[in-house]
C-alpha cells in the first residue's frame, strides 16, 4: 500500500498547492490514513495536519492542541466570529513565522472517523488551528499571507520556482 511511503511535504511540493477532494464516506483506507498521518504529526511535534500534506489530497484534516486527537473530513466553516492576530508556523513550511488575522471564532460543519455528522463552535487556538488546516484542503499557505519581498526570501530558501514576471 502507497501510505506506507506517505512523508511530510515540505513548501514547494504540488501537492500542498492542489484543491482537496471532499470525502464521499470514511472506510478503513481513509482511518488508516488518518492514523499515519497522526503518527506523522506527533513525530513532527505539530498540533495540526491537512492530508495534502503527506500527498493525498482529500479533506481530512487532524488537529490536537492538547486536548486529544480531533479528526475532521471534509470541514467547512459556516459562521465566523470576531478577529485577531497571532504568530503561526507549519510543518510544511519549518522555521518559518507568520503574523495571521482569523476569525476568533468559527462554526464548523464536517463529518467524524465514524461518518457522523459533526457541527460546533471552536475558538482560542483549536478555532485557529482549523482555520490553519481548512486553508490546507484549498492549497492556501501561511505564505500566501505575507508580502511579496519576505514571499521571495522565504521561496528562495525553500528553491521554490518562481515563474519569471509572476511572483505567485
Ligand atoms: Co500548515
Amino acid at each position: 500500500m502507497k501510505e506506507t511511503k506517505l512523508k511530510l511535504r515540505l513548501y514547494g511540493d504540488k501537492a500542498l498547492r492542489k484543491k482537496s477532494l471532499s470525502v464521499k464516506s470514511v472506510g478503513a483506507h481513509e482511518r488508516t490514513l488518518l492514523d499515519k498521518m497522526a503518527e506523522i504529526m506527533y513525530a513532527s511535534g505539530g498540533i495540526g495536519l491537512a492530508a495534502p500534506q503527506v500527498g493525498i489530497n482529500k479533506q481530512m484534516i487532524i488537529i490536537d492542541v492538547g486536548q486529544g486527537l480531533n479528526t475532521l473530513i471534509n470541514p467547512k466553516i459556516k459562521k465566523k466570529k470576531g478577529s485577531w492576530v497571532m504568530q503561526e508556523g507549519c510543518l510544511s513550511v519549518p522555521e518559518v513565522y507568520v503574523d495571521i488575522k482569523r476569525a476568533k471564532k468559527v462554526f464548523v460543519e464536517g463529518i467524524d472517523v465514524a461518518n457522523n455528522k459533526i457541527a460546533f463552535w471552536a475558538d482560542e487556538i483549536f478555532g485557529r488551528a482549523i482555520q490553519h488546516e481548512i486553508d490546507h484542503l484549498r492549497g492556501k499557505l501561511i505564505v500566501d499571507y505575507v508580502n511579496l519581498v519576505k514571499r521571495l526570501t522565504i521561496k528562495r530558501k525553500f528553491k521554490v520556482k518562481t515563474k519569471k514576471g509572476l511572483l505567485s
